[in-house]
């Protein structure tokens, strides 16, 4: 992109400003007179956020007297329908023909699907998004419309393309649209979308199979369900269960999801803050300190505190591509067996060959007593996650299979889809391909940081999970929205752009990577 040097400077400026506000977007105002941007919260690049500021009193208004005519009124527009159902039916058939489109739009209806987008993100969705994309705040003229993908590239709907090295943070490791897990998918859909609930469906068994197989050691036994924090909370009951105790032991900026088990589990205030309290008994270490973990659970023994389970990430992922040291996770083993607590590793990030290996833990040969898988397992194509555990484990699942359960966990359609990701991952070797692009990746990413390494303070990672470090939280959102105009996809941590992350499809091009490393030195250059 030949302007995008040029625009730099000026997109570094607007990175301070967005710290203390998001601009706001022409396309922003909603039908109702919406107010554009988000005025609270932290958005990528912009100061964490302060703990305090989570805390914000409303001011006292005084009270309205309202006469009974205008709670009629206001009770009134309470139960109205802001569109006829007769709309609907016409609003809902027109996306539907949008969606079996063949041929190309016309530009007037790209530009109406973008308006609309915005429009409808802002007031059905949460106008705070839209103040987080760069595909919206960095985007220019229009905001980027993701209209289609295929490996590696995304395109919007107006055209532009995107090497895209964030993979949905992790879900694109066998690629957007593989063709053999889409077959699958669609194959399956044509035959038995759901389950009857009833009836064996095949699919479920033949995958817990399949990942039973291909699981660490003796990990065999496994549950279904969709996102990666369904997983763990999934693992965190089985813990509870088997051992009938009810502490963890979490670490320091480790992420495991947003519903209220896993988030106990969170090592990040700025998610947990608003939620507490949240489950007492959790107790954090800093991630890749061995000797910590041991020291909690030795005083937990000695002041009567029970313990079910030691949660890590093999790697931390959302804090930024965080490699421990190699005998942490072998370390983590033999203490537990030592304390008699259980080991969960939470791979629903380095699972599925993203770190190198088939696992993340395979890199020391570490067998957990539970794993959690999600993202990539579905193949990039239907959301999909998992527990797995030991036999003897699991028995506690068995007296009572209701214990846990779920309506949509392991259906047909995103069995289907986990049957064709593992054989993908298999025969492609996506793994091996990981550890060979990662080397490579990185390698290319340390030359970059000896020549910027005033503003590039560190570069690491493990396979395709890698993470560049700035120095500072403005700087890495600066390089972040030069790269997206220079039609790279990657991202900070969630609300932070110190560390952005690097996560494409495990067999991305070494040329693809050239361009990457490219376009991040000109970014450098412009932004220096
Ligand atoms: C290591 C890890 N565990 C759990 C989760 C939660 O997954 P989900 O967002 O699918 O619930 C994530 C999401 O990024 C993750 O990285």
């Amino acid at each position: 992109m030949k302007n995008g040097a040029k625009r730099d400077a000026k997109a570094a400026a607007r990175a301070a400003a967005r710290a203390q506000a998001v601009p706001s977007h022409p396309l922003l105002a909603g039908p109702r007179g919406q107010a554009s941007g988000a005025r609270d919260g932290v958005a990528a690049g912009r100061a964490p956020v302060d703990p305090a500021d989570l805390a914000v009193v409303e001011p006292v208004r005084p009270a309205i007297a309202r006469s009974a005519k205008a709670r009629a009124k206001a009770k009134a527009r309470r139960g109205a329908r802001r569109m006829p159902v007769e709309k609907v039916i016409r609003e809902s058939g027109r996306w539907l023909d949008i969606i079996a489109r063949k041929t190309r739009l016309t530009a007037s209806q790209k530009q109406r699907i973008i308006k609309e987008t915005v429009r409808s993100f802002s007031t059905y969705f949460n106008t705070g998004f839209l103040a987080y994309r760069k595909s919206v705040a960095e985007a220019e003229q229009y905001a980027s419309v993701e209209w289609t993908g295929e490996g590696t590239l995304i395109e919007d709907i107006a055209g532009r393309q995107y090497i895209d090295c964030l993979g949905g943070f992790g879900i694109y490791s066998a690629g957007i649209r593989h063709p053999r897990i889409v077959e699958a998918v669609k194959n399956q859909l044509e035959r038995m979308p759901m389950s009857s609930q009833e009836l064996l469906d095949p699919l479920r068994g033949a995958l817990a199979e399949l990942l039973g197989e291909i699981a660490p050691g003796n990990l065999q036994k496994c549950f279904f369900i969709n996102n990666g924090t369904d997983a763990i909370e999934g693992a965190m009951k089985l813990a509870r269960l088997h051992t009938e105790k009810s502490g963890f032991i979490s670490t320091i900026r480790g992420f495991h999801g947003k519903s209220y088990g896993s988030l106990s589990l969170m090592g990040k205030a700025e998610y947990r803050i608003a939620f507490e309290p949240l489950l007492q008994d959790v107790y954090f270490v800093e991630f890749g300190d061995a000797d910590e973990v041991e020291w909690q659970l030795r005083k937990a023994r000695d002041v009567g505190l029970e313990i079910a389970a030691v949660v890590a990430e093999p790697v931390q992922g959302e804090a930024g591509a965080i490699v421990p040291p190699d005998d942490y996770w072998p370390r983590l083993r033999a203490i537990c067996d030592e304390y008699d607590v259980l080991l969960i590793a939470d791979e629903v990030q380095t699972g599925m060959g993203r770190t190198g290996k088939m696992f993340g833990v395979d890199h020391w040969n570490v067998v957990p007593d539970i794993m959690c898988l999600g993202k990539a397992l579905g193949g990039g194509v239907m959301p999909l996650s998992a527990f797995v555990s030991t036999p003897e484990i699991w028995k506690v699942l068995e007296k009572n299979p209701f214990l846990h359960s779920s309506t949509f966990g392991g259906n047909p359609l995103a069995c289907a889809a986990g049957i064709a990701a593992i054989h993908v991952t298999l025969a492609e070797d996506l793994p091996g391909q990981a550890a060979e692009k990662g080397e490579y990746f990185l390698h290319g990413l340390r030359e970059i940081q000896a020549r910027y390494g005033d503003v590039v303070t560190d570069v690491r990672g493990k396979g395709l999970l890698i993470g560049i470090e700035f120095a500072n939280t403005e700087f890495g959102y600066s390089v972040a929205a030069g790269l997206f105009r220079r039609g790279v996809l990657l991202a900070g941590t969630l609300i932070n752009a110190k560390t952005l992350r690097i996560e494409p499809a495990l067999f991305i091009p070494k040329e693809q990577i050239d361009e990457v490393l490219n376009r991040l030195d000109d970014t450098l250059k412009s932004l220096t």
